[in-house]
């Protein structure tokens, strides 16, 4: 891998707590160049100005993009047509959060609902991807660093792990039907979202076209992710509660979980495949694989009803790819779900001249 000088970074969300905050790291770290992704112009290029101030970074090293709206897919692809032409080394999918709301959002997407929490933590980040791989913005065999939550296995007492009977259960709660689901919880909602987008994180680097870590630095506090709690919640949450949880080693501030994720986006910590946070039943603690967790995150029936529904809104992703293994020509192709097709040229004629188009080649010693 290239070292963090050359590269261009991605970051969704980057204006908001723990992504600013890695923006300002990963500047100081040296980034080649950072792009900060958002969803409200002024909030973008509001934070781009603050970093330069204090990091010094100079404009042509970090640029501000709006649109990156993780509920709407379309405003996604019109960010992304409008990002420059140059190739992409690393994406931070972050943004995103939880819903507050009396029950169960739902989030309607062309004629059809969704289940918002999980649309803007997890199809969003699909949407991204698609859209950045269409415009062939991806560099071949690129990072992809998702945004987790240790509520994606639950926390005990806190956040109370997903829990679907089979993959149906799981694609009919994804498309927005929650009936006898047990009464709304936004902390409970964020967790399965997580675990769904672990989900996606599983299938994508199943597929061995980028290098694809899922990465949870544990709980933070002192960032904007209370928001949407009524006022006095708020205060008590950020002025009290937090404090102490930091005093006592139960949570930490934006800055720490900012060196953690740091390290994630540039490499030193995860590669393809790993999902990793705090230890079993804590949300925070030394970096933990969290697979052994949760054994549905390995699960194939599982990660196919969430890429179904992800490719269904976003676009296609890795569909197509060429691998130069060992110096040998490798093709696999897939259909629009992920499923492989084959893998030997003769098996991808069909493929061949999209597969050039796209051309994600992967040179892998
Ligand atoms: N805080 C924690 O304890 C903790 C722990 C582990 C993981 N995380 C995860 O870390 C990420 C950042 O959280 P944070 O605590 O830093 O919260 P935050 O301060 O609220 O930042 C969230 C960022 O995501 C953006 N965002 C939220 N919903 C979005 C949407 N629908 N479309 C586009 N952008 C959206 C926000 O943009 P706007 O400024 O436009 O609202 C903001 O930039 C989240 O994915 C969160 O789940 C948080």
């Amino acid at each position: 891998m290239s070292t963090l000088q050359d590269q261009r970074i991605l970051i969704t969300g980057a204006n908001g707590g723990i992504g600013k905050a890695t923006s300002e790291l990963l500047l100081r770290d040296g980034v080649g160049h950072l792009l900060m992704a958002g969803r409200r112009a002024e909030r973008v290029e509001a934070a781009r100005a603050e970093l330069m101030s204090s990091t010094g970074a100079e404009g042509a090293r970090i640029s501000a993009h709006a649109g990156f709206d993780m509920l709407d897919p379309d405003a996604i692809r019109a960010a992304v047509d409008g990002l420059p032409d140059k190739q992409i080394d690393t994406v931070f999918l972050q943004a995103g959060g939880w819903v507050v709301a009396p029950d169960y959002p739902k989030h309607d997407w062309r004629g059809q609902q969704y289940e918002r929490t999980s649309f803007q933590n997890a199809l969003g980040g699909h949407a991204v991807i698609a859209a950045l791989e269409a415009r062939g913005l991806l560099r071949p065999g690129a990072r992809i660093v998702v945004m987790g939550g240790e509520g994606a296995r639950g926390v005990p007492g806190m956040i109370a792990p997903a829990a679907f009977a089979d993959a149906a259960a799981l694609k009919r709660y994804l498309q927005g039907d929650t009936a006898g689901y047990p009464a709304y919880q936004p902390v409970n909602a964020l967790g399965t979202s997580k675990f769904i987008n672990a989900l996606w994180a599983q299938k994508l680097a199943g597929l061995g076209t980028y290098e694809v870590v899922w990465f949870t630095p544990g709980f933070t506090g002192g960032t904007a992710g209370t928001q949407g709690l009524p006022g006095w919640k708020e205060f008590v949450f950020q002025r009290i509660a937090f404090p102490v949880f930091v005093m006592l080693g139960q949570a930490q501030w934006p800055d720490t979980a900012a060196r953690k994720t740091a390290d994630a986006v540039s490499g030193r910590i995860g590669r393809n495949g790993d999902l990793l946070g705090a230890p079993q039943g804590k949300a925070i603690g030394p970096i933990t694989d969290q697979k052994p967790m949760q054994p549905q995150f390995s699960d194939a029936s599982f990660q196919d009803a969430v890429w179904e529904i992800a490719v269904e809104v976003g676009g296609p992703v890795a569909a197509h790819s060429l691998h130069a293994l060992d110096g040998s020509i490798m093709y696999r192709c897939s259909d629009s779900a992920g499923a492989v097709r084959g893998e030997q040229q003769t098996d991808c004629v069909a493929d061949l001249a999209e597969i050039i188009a796209h051309a994600p080649v992967r040179a892998t010693p």
